[in-house]
Protein backbone atom coordinates (compact mmCIF):
# COMPACT_ATOMS: atom_id res chain seq x y z
CA UNK A 1 0.00 0.00 0.00
CA UNK A 2 1.26 3.67 -0.81
CA UNK A 3 2.85 5.60 1.86
CA UNK A 4 1.05 8.60 2.84
CA UNK A 5 3.56 11.33 3.15
CA UNK A 6 0.80 14.34 2.92
CA UNK A 7 -0.43 13.29 5.90
CA UNK A 8 2.26 12.55 8.05
CA UNK A 9 3.49 16.25 6.59
CA UNK A 10 0.04 18.14 8.31
CA UNK A 11 0.69 16.21 11.62
CA UNK A 12 4.54 16.94 11.44
CA UNK A 13 4.42 20.60 10.37
CA UNK A 14 7.68 22.20 10.44
CA UNK A 15 9.15 19.16 10.52
CA UNK A 16 12.06 18.62 7.23
CA UNK A 17 11.01 15.19 5.95
CA UNK A 18 12.46 13.60 2.66
CA UNK A 19 11.03 9.82 1.80
CA UNK A 20 12.37 8.31 -1.34
CA UNK A 21 10.74 5.21 -3.10
CA UNK A 22 14.36 3.08 -2.55
CA UNK A 23 17.58 4.28 -1.64
CA UNK A 24 20.42 1.76 -0.47
CA UNK A 25 20.15 2.90 2.97
CA UNK A 26 18.76 5.87 5.03
CA UNK A 27 21.98 6.52 6.84
CA UNK A 28 24.16 7.18 3.55
CA UNK A 29 20.99 9.90 2.80
CA UNK A 30 21.52 11.25 6.19
CA UNK A 31 25.31 11.49 5.88
CA UNK A 32 24.60 13.04 2.95
CA UNK A 33 22.13 15.79 4.08
CA UNK A 34 24.47 16.28 6.89
CA UNK A 35 27.42 17.21 4.83
CA UNK A 36 24.78 19.34 2.82
CA UNK A 37 23.63 21.43 6.38
CA UNK A 38 20.42 19.85 6.91
CA UNK A 39 18.25 21.52 10.27
CA UNK A 40 18.26 19.31 13.55
CA UNK A 41 15.55 16.64 13.18
CA UNK A 42 15.59 16.77 9.71
CA UNK A 43 14.12 12.94 8.95
CA UNK A 44 15.22 10.44 5.77
CA UNK A 45 13.15 7.54 4.92
CA UNK A 46 12.45 4.97 2.42
CA UNK A 47 9.76 2.46 0.97
CA UNK A 48 12.45 -0.01 0.43
CA UNK A 49 16.63 -0.25 1.53
CA UNK A 50 18.60 -2.32 -0.58
CA UNK A 51 21.36 -2.08 2.09
CA UNK A 52 19.69 -1.56 4.83
CA UNK A 53 22.67 -1.49 8.04
CA UNK A 54 22.16 -3.27 11.53
CA UNK A 55 24.30 -3.35 14.32
CA UNK A 56 27.58 -5.22 14.51
CA UNK A 57 27.96 -4.95 10.70
CA UNK A 58 24.51 -6.73 9.95
CA UNK A 59 21.67 -6.46 7.19
CA UNK A 60 18.36 -4.36 8.20
CA UNK A 61 16.35 -6.55 5.89
CA UNK A 62 13.63 -3.93 4.64
CA UNK A 63 10.93 -5.09 2.35
CA UNK A 64 9.24 -3.13 0.12
CA UNK A 65 6.63 -0.52 2.12
CA UNK A 66 6.10 -3.18 4.74
CA UNK A 67 8.10 -1.72 7.35
CA UNK A 68 9.45 1.98 9.06
CA UNK A 69 12.98 2.45 7.40
CA UNK A 70 14.58 6.03 8.26
CA UNK A 71 17.15 8.17 9.61
CA UNK A 72 16.61 11.12 12.30
CA UNK A 73 19.34 14.01 12.35
CA UNK A 74 20.22 15.09 16.51
CA UNK A 75 22.39 17.73 17.14
CA UNK A 76 22.78 17.73 20.33
CA UNK A 77 25.48 19.67 22.64
CA UNK A 78 28.92 17.38 23.48
CA UNK A 79 27.13 14.30 21.27
CA UNK A 80 30.40 12.19 21.58
CA UNK A 81 29.76 11.32 25.05
CA UNK A 82 26.51 11.41 25.11
CA UNK A 83 25.70 8.81 22.40
CA UNK A 84 24.60 5.90 24.90
CA UNK A 85 22.35 7.75 26.49
CA UNK A 86 21.16 9.01 23.35
CA UNK A 87 20.63 5.43 22.45
CA UNK A 88 18.74 4.08 25.38
CA UNK A 89 16.33 7.16 24.69
CA UNK A 90 15.46 6.22 21.30
CA UNK A 91 14.72 2.93 22.36
CA UNK A 92 12.09 4.39 25.10
CA UNK A 93 10.77 6.66 22.28
CA UNK A 94 10.33 3.87 20.14
CA UNK A 95 8.64 1.65 22.93
CA UNK A 96 6.14 4.22 23.72
CA UNK A 97 5.41 5.27 20.25
CA UNK A 98 4.40 1.46 19.50
CA UNK A 99 2.31 1.41 22.51
CA UNK A 100 0.88 4.50 21.57
CA UNK A 101 0.11 3.67 18.19
CA UNK A 102 -0.68 -0.19 18.34
CA UNK A 103 -1.71 -0.81 21.65
CA UNK A 104 0.57 -3.69 21.75
CA UNK A 105 3.54 -3.45 24.18
CA UNK A 106 7.45 -4.13 23.36
CA UNK A 107 10.35 -5.06 25.78
CA UNK A 108 13.91 -3.00 25.34
CA UNK A 109 16.48 -5.63 25.08
CA UNK A 110 19.71 -3.28 25.83
CA UNK A 111 21.08 -1.71 24.12
CA UNK A 112 18.47 -0.81 21.56
CA UNK A 113 16.95 -4.12 20.93
CA UNK A 114 12.38 -3.83 20.29
CA UNK A 115 11.02 -7.09 21.47
CA UNK A 116 7.92 -8.49 21.38
CA UNK A 117 7.06 -12.05 21.83
CA UNK A 118 10.75 -13.05 22.19
CA UNK A 119 11.12 -11.32 18.74
CA UNK A 120 12.85 -8.55 17.23
CA UNK A 121 10.04 -6.13 15.97
CA UNK A 122 12.45 -3.17 15.60
CA UNK A 123 15.92 -1.93 15.72
CA UNK A 124 18.10 1.53 16.13
CA UNK A 125 21.63 2.58 14.99
CA UNK A 126 23.34 5.08 16.19
CA UNK A 127 26.31 7.28 14.55
CA UNK A 128 28.57 9.80 14.52
CA UNK A 129 28.43 12.10 11.24
CA UNK A 130 31.24 15.12 12.63
CA UNK A 131 29.15 17.05 15.16
CA UNK A 132 25.67 15.51 14.23
CA UNK A 133 23.92 12.38 15.42
CA UNK A 134 21.87 10.10 12.86
CA UNK A 135 19.41 7.73 14.34
CA UNK A 136 18.89 5.07 11.93
CA UNK A 137 15.10 3.56 13.16
CA UNK A 138 13.58 0.45 11.36
CA UNK A 139 10.14 -1.24 13.02
CA UNK A 140 9.13 -4.31 11.21
CA UNK A 141 5.61 -2.92 11.00
CA UNK A 142 3.26 -4.93 8.52
CA UNK A 143 5.74 -8.02 7.44
CA UNK A 144 3.93 -11.52 7.15
CA UNK A 145 6.79 -13.73 6.70
CA UNK A 146 10.72 -12.96 6.78
CA UNK A 147 13.96 -14.42 4.58
CA UNK A 148 14.52 -18.05 6.73
CA UNK A 149 17.13 -17.09 8.33
CA UNK A 150 15.26 -14.73 10.47
CA UNK A 151 12.05 -16.14 11.07
CA UNK A 152 13.10 -17.52 14.33
CA UNK A 153 14.41 -14.12 15.50
CA UNK A 154 12.12 -11.30 14.03
CA UNK A 155 8.24 -10.77 13.87
CA UNK A 156 6.40 -7.53 13.42
CA UNK A 157 3.97 -5.64 14.90
CA UNK A 158 1.04 -6.88 12.49
CA UNK A 159 1.94 -10.83 13.30
CA UNK A 160 1.68 -9.27 16.91
CA UNK A 161 -1.11 -7.89 17.02
CA UNK A 162 -2.76 -9.78 14.62
CA UNK A 163 -3.99 -6.80 12.35
CA UNK A 164 -2.70 -4.70 10.02
CA UNK A 165 -1.08 -1.51 11.55
CA UNK A 166 -0.56 2.12 9.76
CA UNK A 167 3.01 3.24 8.86
CA UNK A 168 1.81 6.88 9.02
CA UNK A 169 0.80 6.82 12.54
CA UNK A 170 3.18 4.86 13.64
CA UNK A 171 5.75 7.82 12.13
CA UNK A 172 4.04 10.47 13.63
CA UNK A 173 4.12 9.00 17.17
CA UNK A 174 7.77 7.98 16.37
CA UNK A 175 8.84 11.13 15.56
CA UNK A 176 6.80 13.10 18.99
CA UNK A 177 8.43 10.55 21.03
CA UNK A 178 11.80 11.01 19.99
CA UNK A 179 11.77 14.72 20.37
CA UNK A 180 10.52 14.07 24.52
CA UNK A 181 12.75 11.44 25.41
CA UNK A 182 15.87 13.07 23.13
CA UNK A 183 14.80 16.28 25.13
CA UNK A 184 14.64 14.76 28.24
CA UNK A 185 18.40 14.85 28.07
CA UNK A 186 19.00 18.01 28.35
CA UNK A 187 15.71 19.08 30.21
CA UNK A 188 16.01 16.43 33.15
CA UNK A 189 19.71 14.70 32.60
CA UNK A 190 20.91 11.88 31.42
CA UNK A 191 19.90 9.98 35.03
CA UNK A 192 16.05 10.56 34.18
CA UNK A 193 16.85 8.58 30.99
CA UNK A 194 18.88 5.83 32.81
CA UNK A 195 15.87 5.53 35.35
CA UNK A 196 13.04 5.18 32.73
CA UNK A 197 14.73 2.51 30.67
CA UNK A 198 15.89 0.83 34.05
CA UNK A 199 12.10 0.76 34.94
CA UNK A 200 11.32 0.12 31.17
CA UNK A 201 13.57 -3.00 30.09
CA UNK A 202 13.56 -6.41 31.89
CA UNK A 203 16.79 -7.21 30.50
CA UNK A 204 18.18 -4.49 32.99
CA UNK A 205 18.76 -6.25 35.93
CA UNK A 206 18.54 -9.18 37.49
CA UNK A 207 18.57 -11.56 33.69
CA UNK A 208 20.86 -13.92 33.01
CA UNK A 209 22.34 -13.07 29.46
CA UNK A 210 25.16 -14.17 27.29
CA UNK A 211 27.10 -11.09 25.61
CA UNK A 212 28.63 -12.14 22.47
CA UNK A 213 31.64 -9.91 21.90
CA UNK A 214 34.15 -9.97 18.83
CA UNK A 215 36.74 -12.35 20.51
CA UNK A 216 34.89 -13.97 23.45
CA UNK A 217 31.32 -14.84 24.91
CA UNK A 218 30.61 -13.46 28.40
CA UNK A 219 27.59 -15.09 30.97
CA UNK A 220 26.34 -13.71 33.66
CA UNK A 221 23.70 -11.70 35.23
CA UNK A 222 22.71 -8.15 34.55
CA UNK A 223 23.11 -5.38 37.17
CA UNK A 224 21.89 -2.05 35.94
CA UNK A 225 23.28 0.69 33.97
CA UNK A 226 26.33 2.56 34.65
CA UNK A 227 25.97 6.43 34.24
CA UNK A 228 26.77 6.61 30.98
CA UNK A 229 24.49 4.01 30.05
CA UNK A 230 26.43 0.87 29.70
CA UNK A 231 25.37 -2.33 31.23
CA UNK A 232 26.67 -4.20 33.91
CA UNK A 233 27.47 -7.59 34.30
CA UNK A 234 27.93 -9.89 37.22
CA UNK A 235 29.92 -12.94 36.39
CA UNK A 236 29.99 -16.22 37.89
CA UNK A 237 33.19 -14.96 40.00
CA UNK A 238 31.45 -12.25 41.25
CA UNK A 239 33.44 -10.05 39.15
CA UNK A 240 31.37 -6.68 37.56
CA UNK A 241 31.84 -6.41 33.79
CA UNK A 242 30.55 -3.34 31.60
CA UNK A 243 29.52 -3.99 28.63
CA UNK A 244 30.00 -0.92 26.09
CA UNK A 245 28.57 -3.14 22.77
CA UNK A 246 27.69 -6.56 21.56
CA UNK A 247 25.29 -8.22 21.00
CA UNK A 248 22.85 -9.30 24.72
CA UNK A 249 21.11 -12.76 24.42
CA UNK A 250 18.79 -14.51 27.01
CA UNK A 251 20.22 -17.82 28.54
C1 LIG B 1 19.91 -3.09 14.50
O1 LIG B 1 20.79 -3.85 14.09
O2 LIG B 1 19.11 -3.46 15.36
C2 LIG B 1 19.79 -1.70 13.97
C3 LIG B 1 18.89 -1.68 12.77
C4 LIG B 1 18.70 -0.30 12.18
C5 LIG B 1 17.95 -0.35 10.89
C6 LIG B 1 17.58 1.01 10.39
S1 LIG B 1 16.47 0.96 9.04
C7 LIG B 1 16.69 2.67 8.78
C8 LIG B 1 18.16 2.95 8.97
N1 LIG B 1 18.88 2.72 7.74
C9 LIG B 1 19.71 1.71 7.83
O3 LIG B 1 20.43 1.29 6.91
N2 LIG B 1 19.66 1.16 9.05
C10 LIG B 1 18.73 1.88 9.90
Amino acid sequence: MGFDLDWVRRHCPGRNLVWLEQTTSTMLEAERLVEAGCPAGTVVGAEAQTAGRGRLGRNWHSQEGAGLYFTIVLKPDLALNLLPVITLALGLAVQEAVVSATGTTCDLKWPNDLMADGRKCAGILVEMQGRAVIAGIGVNVNQTTFPPELSSLATSLRVVTGKPQSREQLLVALLHSIDHYVGLISTEGREAVLRLYTLASSYVRGRRVAVEQENQTLTGTTDGLDEAGFLLLRAADGRRITIRAGGVRPV
